[in-house]
């Protein structure tokens, strides 16, 4: 062990700190691994092709949602309440079949109205039980109810569809393909943030518009089903069975997630009889099992530190590929094999309050979700190993940004959407707030900012305004500089 200790570090430093700082000089090497290992492959534009928005006449239902990263996702005119997806997959084809309804509210009168959907054939489309008719152009599926739809009247769609999935190469995640994933015979993962949602089913696919969902898969034996929620019933035909699940908490569409495997089911009980559901692949479980055990006490952490667990159910699905990745899927993250680090662990529990309950407006703000999840996988740090471990990571992390300088993380373009910085300069904005206005009143911002965005959607400015309101104090050159100023700030005490 000693020889591995860098030579800088020696000197003067007793054996056990020497540790500490060895291992969170690792724990940034790993970090940043883990970041850049996220790399490379696929770039293909196909979401943001310029799309002939079929001329709308002024009172048909918007083809976008007008995000300023992502202009053709999600659709006006309407909002959607429940999703029920029910599908067939046939497991050595990858091929689906089936039906997504979608319960929702017209917010005005609407002749016509826009689904997200990529790929897939469309068989039929009914819109409160009567036939529809429906044309396509890219990833939009446009209906035209036989009726008009009227003004906070609800209405249900269904559509009925099937085909062969094929994952959206999107922009903002160059390095890898998202949505419907399948990996032969080892299992299928839907991992669809930001845009792959509309992969599987017709979906409102902007977290503007956020839904709750019931989930009804059929898949062959011995195939498990894992999804968002609880599971709520499992329907043995012989040789296939039904998975039902229900998530019955508002959820953003990229993190509704399906997930067809050889599972190992390990369940266990979290703080307050929170239900947790593990899905290991069952040659992995046992190791599998360790490196998830202090799933509990981070819950327990986080909530101490921000307010209760926001969902019904939580638990951890791990895909059986070597994949560096995970995703945050609301109550159920997803975790590809090589990435099943302690720090991975807390920092996909901690976007559960933070991305998940509170949702972005818009894709820009992203550091919201990634800075505030980094910043917390760096608390939970604090909390396991301790000020001093969690100081020198901090200092590690800084001085990384200030030998790359690093980009501010506030307004990133598509292509630095998941950027180091939108991690860790955004986790270091945090930290910079909490050295500026002391423990006491930072934790009292973030519990604060919670309370009241959550199951809702927030922007940066309503982040620094409660900063703002709760500290008394005027915050606007601070974020500036972390957030949108090109050069790292200077830190007093960390040159
Ligand atoms: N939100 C994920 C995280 O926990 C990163 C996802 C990057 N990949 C993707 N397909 N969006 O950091
Ligand atoms: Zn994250």
């Amino acid at each position: 062990m000693r020889t591995l200790i860098p030579s800088l570090i020696r000197g003067g430093l007793g054996r056990g700190k020497q540790f500490k700082i060895f291992y969170s000089l690792l724990t940034v090497a790993m970090m940043f691994l883990w970041l850049t290992a996220c790399q490379p492959l696929i770039i293909d534009t196909r979401v943001q092709e310029n799309h002939t928005a079929t001329e709308t006449p002024a009172e048909a239902g918007a083809d976008g949602l007008g995000d300023p990263l992502y202009p053709q996702l999600g659709n006006g005119g309407y909002d959607v309440q429940h999703y029920t997806i029910e599908l067939t997959v046939d497991i050595e084809s990858s091929a689906i079949s089936g039906t997504t309804t979608l319960a929702a509210l017209p917010i005005k009168a609407l002749p016509r109205f826009n689904l997200d959907l990529f790929g897939l054939t469309v068989d039929s489309v009914t819109v409160n039980g009567e036939p529809a008719t429906f044309a396509r152009t890219d990833h939009e599926l446009i209906i035209t109810p036989a009726a008009e739809l009227i003004a906070d009247h609800p209405f249900t769609v269904t559509v009925t569809y099937g085909g062969v999935p094929e994952p959206v190469s999107d922009p903002g995640v160059p390095f890898e393909a998202v949505g419907w994933l399948d990996y032969d015979e080892e299992g299928i993962y839907v991992l669809s943030e930001p845009s792959g949602a509309m992969s599987w089913f017709p979906v409102n696919n902007h977290p503007l518009d956020k839904a709750t969902y019931t989930f009804r898969i059929t898949a062959p034996e011995p195939y498990v089903v894992a999804a968002n929620g609880l599971l709520i019933d499992e329907i043995d035909q012989g040789d296939s069975r039904t998975f039902v699940w229900e998530a019955s908490d508002p959820m953003a569409s990229y993190l509704a997630t399906i997930n067809i495997a050889e599972f190992d089911v390990i369940r266990e009980e979290g703080p307050d009889g929170l239900p947790i559901i593990n899905f290991f692949p069952p040659e992995r479980s046992r190791w599998l099992q360790r490196d998830f055990a202090p799933t509990a006490e981070m819950i327990s952490y986080f909530s101490e530190l921000v307010g209760p667990f926001p969902f019904e159910s939580y638990g951890a699905i791990v895909m059986n590929v070597p994949f560096g990745g995970a995703l945050e899927t609301q109550t159920r993250p997803v975790f590809g094999r090589a990435a099943t680090m302690e720090m991975i662990v807390a920092h996909e529990l901690a976007h559960q309050w933070f991305g998940n309950s509170i949702s972005l407006a818009h894709w820009q703000d992203i550091w919201l979700n990634e800075g505030f999840a980094t910043y917390f996988h760096h608390l939970w740090t604090e909390k396991s190993k301790g000020k001093t471990v969690f100081d020198a990571t901090m200092r590690g992390i800084y001085t990384m940004m200030k030998l790359r300088q690093m980009p501010p993380p506030g307004n990133p373009d598509l292509a630095d959407l998941f950027s180091p910085s939108v991690y860790e300069r955004g986790a270091w904005t945090l930290h910079a707030l909490r050295l500026e206005v002391g423990d006491d009143t930072f934790f009292q911002i973030l519990r604060t900012y919670y309370d009241r965005f959550q199951n809702s959607n927030a922007t940066t400015d309503d982040f620094i305004a409660v900063a703002e309101e709760v500290s008394g104090q005027s915050l606007d050159d601070l974020f500036q500089a972390w957030l949108y100023d090109a050069v790292v700030p200077d830190v007093p005490g960390m040159e």
